[in-house]
């Protein structure tokens, strides 16, 4: 089963970098597949460590996808790191082993840390179609202009029946940079 989370790391240096990753989950264990390059990837090789942030913002992921990386932060318990303010819930990890890969190593990490913060409030469409379109925008270069209207108006129709303010701002964010990318390709 693979979840979308936004996992947090940081270097040595005690920056913080965030980022959307589909994590494999399997029972306590979690593998992170970073492709390479990925400041993701440095981090968790050089600290040993993650935070898998489970949200419901998908302006995170949508900000993440078109360079916004400000989000409030808040220090972890069991390892150095930080978690996102406002998450559902959060699972601090140590890394275990790796399985390398020249195009994307696996990292297989174990919870060490989980905090449930808030309950889950069902499932939205809207948060779905802002997720399926931050997908497209990661992938423009391999995708067809044509292919790519297509999808976004499919995701448009259950989008536009479900979303809310953060869901509109996210769309938002990611329709402008996908018309800025085709305009430029
Ligand atoms: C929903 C979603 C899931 C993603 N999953 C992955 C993933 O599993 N691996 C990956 O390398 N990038 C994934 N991406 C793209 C990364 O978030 C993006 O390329 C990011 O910049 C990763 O590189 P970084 O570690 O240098 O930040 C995903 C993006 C989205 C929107």
């Amino acid at each position: 089963m693979i979840q979308e989370t936004i996992v947090t790391t940081h270097n040595n240096e005690g920056q913080t970098h965030i980022a959307p990753m589909g994590i494999h989950v399997a029972g306590d264990e979690f593998i992170i597949l970073p492709f390479r390059p990925s400041v993701t990837l440095d981090n968790i090789l050089e600290t040993k460590t993650a935070v898998i942030n489970y949200t419901d913002d998908v302006r995170i992921f949508a900000g993440c996808v078109t360079g916004r990386y400000e989000w409030p932060l808040k220090k972890a318990k069991k390892i150095d790191g930080h978690f996102l303010e406002g998450t559902l819930a959060h699972c601090e990890v140590k890394l275990t082993h790796v399985d390398d890969d020249p195009v994307r190593p696996k990292l297989f990490c174990q919870s060490v840390h989980r905090v449930n913060h808030s309950a889950f409030k069902g499932f939205n469409r809207a948060q779905l179609s802002v997720l399926e379109a931050a997908i497209l925008l990661s992938r423009i270069n391999r995708l067809s202009s044509a292919k790519i209207h297509t999808e976004l108006e499919y995701l448009h129709i259950g989008f536009n029946k479900t979303a809310g303010p953060k869901e509109r701002e996210a769309w938002d964010w990611i329709t402008k940079a996908i018309e800025q990318k085709l305009r430029e390709l």
